[in-house]
């Protein structure tokens, strides 16, 4: 992917955070997952006054994408922090988002970390999960893509 592509991916991380209902933590996280298709797929966290129920951003992201039968994602973004503030530091996905991801993306799949106004690190899911649970020994489940 470009440095442009990038970007583009991690402002819409940051813009995503702008729909996040987080009336409990007042964290606000963004993601933004670029499809194989070339679709950029939104997420926010959704709370929930049971605590419980709540969704991650990066998992919003994900099972909308699936909704809409995409299954092969090239990069996830994520961003997230104080509700109203620039994210001062890097919101790396939880290990239930983690997991979920690897249902459909192999070790190699990039995952961004975003901060401040679009700062960027940059990971692989193999190196936030190794050893991802799979009940049939290979990792990705479901066939992915790069870019
Ligand atoms: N959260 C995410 O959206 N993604 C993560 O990877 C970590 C945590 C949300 C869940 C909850 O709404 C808030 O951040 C505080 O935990």
């Amino acid at each position: 992917m470009t440095a442009e592509q990038e970007r583009s991916l991690a402002l819409a991380a940051l813009q995503a955070r702008a729909n996040a209902y987080a009336p409990y933590s007042r964290w606000t996280v963004g993601a933004a997952l670029l499809t194989a298709e070339g679709d950029v797929i939104p997420g926010c966290n959704v709370e929930n006054a049971a605590y419980g129920p709540t969704n991650c951003a990066e998992r919003t992201a994900l099972f909308a994408a699936v909704a809409q039968g995409k299954r092969r994602f090239a990069v996830l973004a994520v961003a997230g922090g104080p509700e109203g503030e620039t994210p001062a530091a890097f919101c790396p996905p939880c290990g239930v988002c983690r997991q979920a991801l690897a249902e459909f993306c192999g070790p190699e799949f990039p995952v961004l970390f975003v901060k401040g106004e679009g700062e960027v690190q940059r990971h692989t899911l193999g190196e936030l999960l190794p050893f991802s649970f799979s009940l049939t020994g290979q990792e990705g489940g479901e066939s992915h893509a790069h870019v």
